[in-house]
């Protein structure tokens, strides 16, 4: 009995396998694949490989997708070639493998070749990303023509379909050079959700042809970079506002394709009805009041701007601005924002009232629950589906809003039980603008507490849903809020490494997760990382909850 159990531990041993069975710790791949079995040998890429591709096109963004990706990641360019000796292969199923799902990749090396076998573009994509990652940096790096894998089956696919990553552009402006680095993050670690949130008090970020001034002044605040952020004074009279910037149309339909050929879809946010003092900066028509609005410099609370809910000309802008967005962002979904809108000035604005005693409504919750049931109506009628913040529960929701639960997972919970798809972002757990170390040690933050440890223990099916309520959470995301953040170097300190946790929390299967293997990963990856030129945090496993 005692031989058998020593028997049995050894091979466990041998294989590199945990407790948790399939979960095979011989490899360094984030997020965790659902199963990866070593098999004997390696595969060297080396001058004799080339890359050859099967039921791909010609014309396939994938194809030069993965043709750009050697230089890039693997120091050397592969010719693209049938008839070469050694192989990699990237295979499109003429019939899909039912196993591999919408996004899910088989990868096989032996010692004669490499294998990519998927359903979609997307597969591939995540293929190659394991493949790169089954690579060494340091033979990367010190040996790209000789650059020795390991031999291993891995079939894989993710947990969730949302696997989201948010970036707030508007409290801080980023160029699209340094969005694209955020996208290729993304797509090695298997996220596919660019949530882009383009509006706020702090800048309009997005050309509307149709009404320029929401970018010629609400994408300009007077410059207070050289303060910190709680110290920003608002503007005086006559002061230039030089700080920001937007992106062009055709910047954003570079962006959008860039994130395509990444299996990413890019999932615009317009915020309505609050968090708006830079539109009503450029058009104070769309106001309750006649309130000097500015765009705003640093932290004011409680934010006083909203759109006026009574005023049919705000729709008409609304609807016109939508219908822009819808044109330029092919994704199925338009995220309409909707949280902290502060309802004072539509309690005395007698537009908003009107409203209130016409449709009949009984109160200002209500009136934003009728404002966005109109932009719904509006995006529906697009064929498309809008995103609100958990807030737009508050007076009533239509089914097909699709809720982003933010104030923890109550507003989710209570949606998936309504039959509303939710995302998860609980800020809790996916808020990556709070600290992530002793806050005396760090850059400032605007607060919280999120180490990776948290952030890697988020599971977006919370246990007190049922099964039949969970079919409703679409997946989770870790959200940037750029108060605090204006430099590239410092986004990527934040997100990095949490946004691996959080992409094993949302690719990995439940039973595959665990904390202390992924802790000793995390090493490895971050020589990557830094192979990559990305910046990250370092501190990670030194502080404790
Ligand atoms: C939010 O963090 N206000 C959605
Ligand atoms: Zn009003």
């Amino acid at each position: 009995m005692k031989a058998s159990f020593f028997l049995a531990g050894l091979l466990l041993l041998a294989a590199g396998c945990n407790q948790n069975g399939h979960l095979d710790t011989a490899f360094n791949i984030v997020p965790q694949p659902v199963e990866a079995s070593p098999q004997k040998g390696t595969f060297t890429i080396d001058k004799n490989v080339a890359l050859v591709f099967h039921h791909v096109d010609d014309a396939a963004p994938v194809k030069q997708y993965i043709e750009e990706y050697f230089p890039k990641y693997f120091g050397q360019s592969l010719p693209v070639a049938g008839d070469a000796e050694k192989t990699i292969a990237f295979a499109l199923h003429e019939t899909p493998d039912a196993k591999l799902q919408t996004e899910g990749y088989e990868l096989t090396v032996t010692e004669n070749g490499v294998t990519v076998y998927a359903n979609t573009p997307s597969g591939l994509v995540y293929g190659l990303q394991t493949l790169y990652q089954l690579a060494p940096v340091d033979s990367i790096k010190s040996n790209p023509e000789q650059i020795v894998i390991p031999a291993v089956r891995i079939i894989d696919y993710p947990r969730f379909e949302w696997r989201g990553s948010h970036r707030d552009v508007s409290r801080h402006f980023f160029d699209i050079a340094h969005i694209k680095k955020h996208l290729d993050l993304m797509a090695l670690y298997k996220l596919n959700k660019f949530h882009w949130h383009l509006t706020d008090d702090h800048g309009w970020r997005l050309e509307i042809e149709k009404y320029p001034k929401l970018t010629e002044i609400g994408a300009w605040s007077v410059d207070r970079s050289d303060v910190a952020w709680r110290e920003g004074e608002p503007p005086k009279a006559g002061e230039p506002a030089t700080y920001g910037g937007f992106y062009t149309k055709e910047e954003i339909r570079e962006v959008v394709a860039y994130a395509a050929q990444r299996g990413i879809e890019v999932i615009p946010e317009i915020e309505i009805p609050g968090h708006c003092s830079e539109i009503l900066a450029a058009y104070p028509e769309f106001a309750c009041d006649d309130f000097p609005y500015y765009v705003q410099i640093g932290p004011y609370w409680p934010p006083k701007a909203i759109l006026c809910g009574g005023n049919d000309e705000v729709m008409g802008f609304l609807k016109d601005v939508l219908d822009e967005v819808a044109d330029l962002f092919p994704s199925e979904y338009i995220h309409i924002g909707g949280d902290e809108a502060f309802k004072d000035n539509w309690k005395v604005c007698p537009k908003c009232q009107k409203r209130i005693k016409d449709l009949p409504l009984n109160n200002e919750e209500e009136l934003q629950s009728w404002m966005i049931r109109e932009v719904e109506k509006h995006v529906t009628g697009k064929g498309k589906t809008i995103i609100g913040w958990d807030e737009i529960l508050e007076g009533g929701v239509t089914p097909s809003a699709i809720i982003m639960s933010w104030r923890g997972e109550k507003g989710g919970i209570e949606a998936a039980r309504h039959g509303n798809y939710v995302i998860m972002t609980p800020n809790t757990y996916c808020y990556l603008d709070y600290y992530q170390a002793d806050a005396a040690t760090e850059p400032p933050a605007i607060g919280g507490y999120v180490p990776i440890e948290l952030v890697y223990s988020f599971d977006p099916v919370s246990d007190s849903l049922t099964a039949e309520e969970a079919r409703f959470i679409k997946g989770g995301q870790a959200n940037l809020w750029a108060e605090f953040i204006s430099t590239p170097e410092h986004a990527e300190y934040m997100l990095l490494p949490r946004l691996l946790a959080l992409s094993e929390a949302v690719w990995s299967p439940k039973q595959n997760k665990d904390w202390p293997f992924f802790a000793t990963k995390l090493p490895a990856q971050k020589k990557r990382l830094a192979a990559l030129n990305y910046n990250y945090c370092d501190k990670v496993g030194e502080v404790k909850n």
